[in-house]
């Protein structure tokens, strides 16, 4: 078979439409997937509404897959054909996953467990990505250059130290609390909505402010709950409030990780607390070297439960499904990550 189905966004600001492409052939140290999920993210229906991130149309978007390897390209050692793999996918035609097969780097891809399956892998990448870099990374790269947990000595190494991570509930913030327990962090403090608070908890959180709360309360909640300085901040929400709100609580020497641009008062900001601005797109030089080893690390962490995947919702439709799952996804969802077969595309 040589080819596939592919959803294009025809054009800036266009409508998706489902076309055949051809089936792209692995190059040296590539593999070629046959994706059988792939998961929604926000970033999706931002590049559709407002026409960023993409230059060259029409347009294939998608980055969170899971699949089966169909073909290695020369040098692929350590990856097999019939390999059942998770991967962060890119923007543009060659890497992306809304589309039946795609291509990717061998190195940026990780075998996953019988404890998972396709669709939950598939929730897995793109947040585990945003997370771990944002913790792990050098400044430079828009991390805070904590040792990782895959390091001698990182894990657990922040014992006893508060963290607030805003957006708990959000796949970002889901796996920021699980990344964060790995290193140590506690208390584990999150703003989400109440009804996720048993869920929150499971993934490590200790203790979950009500979204609904005034922000200006919350560095007297936060003290409530820890007289320790906060000295790591990671707002998976990033919207203007949460982050004047998180560099509020954090004490000086404090670190404030973001998901978005920058919006931190200018009055506010001093020489010491630092913003990092995380850029979790894994193929890029300045994030491979970290996202390599996040990739070689990431079996051994689903498999022994210390990273879990994602609540999903599977949508009908395959390919056909995702325009309306995005407008879902722009709506507001919550604790959920949207997942697509492509393979059942009519
Ligand atoms: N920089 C990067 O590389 C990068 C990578 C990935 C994502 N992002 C960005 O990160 C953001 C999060 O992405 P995502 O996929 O994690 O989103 P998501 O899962 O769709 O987020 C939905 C969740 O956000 C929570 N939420 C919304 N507003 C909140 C607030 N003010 N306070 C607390 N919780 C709030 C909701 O929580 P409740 O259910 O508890 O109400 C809901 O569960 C997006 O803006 C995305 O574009 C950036």
């Amino acid at each position: 078979m040589s080819s596939q189905k592919a959803l294009y966004l025809l054009q800036a600001k266009g409508q998706f439409a489902i076309k055949e492409r051809d089936i792209q052939e692995p190059g040296p140290n590539e593999v070629l997937v046959e994706i059988h999920a792939t998961a929604l993210n926000p970033a999706e229906w931002k590049v559709q509404t407002y026409g960023i991130f993409i230059t060259e149309y029409p347009a294939i978007l998608g980055c969170d897959a899971a699949g089966i390897v169909k073909k290695v390209g020369a040098g692929v050692t350590d990856i097999s054909v019939g390999d059942r793999i998770l991967f962060q996918g890119d923007y543009g035609n060659r890497y992306a996953t809304f589309q039946q097969y795609s291509v990717m780097p061998a190195e940026l891809v990780a075998r996953i467990p019988q404890n998972l399956t396709l669709d939950q892998a598939s929730s897995v990448p793109a947040a585990a990505a945003t997370a771990a870099l944002g913790f792990y990374n050098p400044k430079e790269a828009g991390g805070i250059a904590l040792t990782a947990p895959w390091e001698e000595g990182g894990r657990g190494k922040y014992a006893d130290e508060p963290i607030l991570i805003i957006g708990g509930s959000s796949a970002v913030g889901q796996q920021a609390i699980q990344f964060a327990k790995l290193s140590g962090f506690s208390p584990i403090i999150t703003i989400g909505s109440l009804r996720n608070e048993a869920y929150l908890k499971s993934l490590g959180v200790t203790h979950v402010i009500d979204r609904a709360a005034p922000l200006s309360a919350l560095p007297a909640a936060v003290k409530a709950i820890t007289s320790k300085p906060v000295k790591v901040a990671y707002d998976a929400i990033s919207e203007l409030e949460t982050q004047n709100a998180a560099y509020d609580v954090l004490a000086p020497g404090g670190k404030l990780i973001i998901v978005l641009t920058g919006a931190v008062g200018k009055d506010k900001i001093t020489s010491e607390k630092e913003i990092s601005n995380v850029h979790a797109w894994v193929h890029t030089p300045d994030q491979r070297e970290v996202s390599k080893i996040l990739y070689a690390n990431l079996t051994g962490l689903l498999e022994s439960g210390a990273i879990k995947p994602n609540n999903i919702e599977v949508l009908p439709g395959g390919l056909a499904g995702i325009s309306e799952g995005l407008e879902r996804l722009k709506r507001g969802i919550s604790a959920a990550k949207l997942v697509v077969h492509p393979q059942e595309t009519a």
